[in-house]
């Protein structure tokens, strides 16, 4: 992503290891395995980047689901073998149940594959860790899907907040009151289980949020959170989160999640620093008010956002606009857009030989902090991290 790699928006910075990179000239050969509800959105994102990548195979154990996303979108069916055998495919783009991400990405990077996981990472930090171990020893890229860290106005208060435009944060409040009904749960074996989706409205649907979280607001220190299923059946995980967190730079935050507000309303994160507060809501920048600046709503705030952190030079937020993905214009961004991005950078990452936005230490990250809820609602008592 043109912006991030221009002004280092990224959490990491550990050095990458070695890594074959291929030729810039070539596009990148992915097999995406897993042919559900998300797969669609991942290979329409792949078609949209001929430059830099090919899709060439799919996977599924559900043969019949496997034709007819192979015949929609011009791939061949694979096993999962025969894809880890096959010397022309760089790289696997998993969207399988979150909790076979590990096994099944360990053995990908054995096999010499750069892996993009689904969000998240894993459903315990133990696989994670065991994931990340596997990455190490194979020298190729790793990075798990966020892609809202992608979206122009999550970037804007990305930099907004790096250039202390709020002042010192102080406070974080963060809300996911969404709403998935009965027959959502029961499409899927694995959704609502402990062993594959992790969790409930936290770990499946929260997770981006967690991450969005942390990458903006920076590590949390401890939390005390309350759980409950309120609005489902058959289903081991919460459907509601309540959790007070402590973070590491000394703000404070609420946390709220939820698959039980009929009928879902948007995400949205009120960041609250000593000079002024941005409000993220739905996937832009609803607020911004800056102590002694005119606050600015609405869709124009991003741009806005952009204009103030660069020191208020309409030629940084011009030279945006020429990014391709558009940065200063949020009524344009839409569905599969923050996809795209983040495949672009996953695949820059690799020829650059640097981390992406999104790599599997920060996937870790969000699944550290969604188990400490877990326990701490489980125990009734704070939990540190
Ligand atoms: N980034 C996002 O916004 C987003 C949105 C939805 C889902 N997701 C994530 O994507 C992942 C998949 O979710 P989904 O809703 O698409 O699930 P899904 O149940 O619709 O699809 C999963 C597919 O994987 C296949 N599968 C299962 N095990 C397999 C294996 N071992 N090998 C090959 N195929 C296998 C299943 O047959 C199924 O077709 C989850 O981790 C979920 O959290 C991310």
């Amino acid at each position: 992503m043109e912006l991030a790699n221009k002004h280092t928006l990224r959490t990491m910075s550990a050095s990458a290891p070695q890594m074959p990179t291929p030729s810039p000239a070539k596009p990148l050969v992915f097999a995406l395995v897993g042919c559900g509800a998300i797969a669609p959105t991942q290979a329409q994102a792949l078609k949209e980047l001929p430059a830099l990548a090919k899709l060439t195979h799919c996977v599924d154990l559900d043969e019949a689901r496997a034709e007819a996303f192979a015949k929609k979108y011009d791939l061949k069916v694979a096993s999962w073998t025969d894809v880890l055998a096959d010397k022309s495919i760089d790289a696997i783009a998993l969207c399988t149940p979150s909790g076979n991400h590990g096994a099944l990405g360990a053995e990908a990077l054995r096999a010499g594959k750069h892996v993009i996981i689904e969000k998240p990472l894993e459903v315990s930090v133990a696989a994670c860790d065991a994931l990340l171990a596997a990455q190490r020893a194979s020298g190729r890229r790793l990075a798990v899907i966020s892609q809202h860290r992608f979206d122009p106005a999550s970037q804007a208060v990305r930099r907004l907040l790096l250039e202390k435009s709020l002042g010192g944060l102080i406070a974080a409040d963060v809300r996911i009151p969404w709403y998935r009904t009965q027959e959502y749960y029961d499409s899927g074996d694995w959704r609502g289980t402990w062993a594959l989706d992790g969790g409930g409205c936290l770990m499946n649907q929260g997770v981006h949020t967690v991450d969005l979280m942390l990458w903006l607001c920076g590590p949390v220190r401890e939390v005390y959170a309350r759980t409950a299923t309120a609005a489902h059946e058959r289903i081991e995980v919460e459907d509601l989160v309540c959790a007070t967190l402590s973070f590491a730079n000394g703000a404070i935050g609420t946390l709220f999640a939820s698959t039980a507000a009929y009928p879902g309303f948007p995400v949205s994160l009120a960041l609250h620093g000593t000079a002024g507060s941005a409000v993220l809501e739905g996937d832009e920048l609803k607020t911004l008010a800056i102590k002694g600046r005119e606050t600015i709503t609405g869709p124009a705030a991003s741009a806005h956002a952009l204009q103030v952190a660069t020191g208020g030079t309409r030629s940084a937020v011009q030279n945006a606009a020429a990014a391709p993905q558009n940065l200063t214009d949020p009524a344009a961004w839409k569905w599969g857009d923050a996809h795209r991005a983040q495949f672009a950078d996953f695949i820059n990452a690799i020829h650059e030989n640097r981390p992406s936005l999104v790599e599997g230490e920060a996937g870790r990250a969000a699944v550290a902090l969604i188990q400490a809820i877990y326990e701490s609602a489980r125990t009734g008592l704070p939990v540190s991290l």
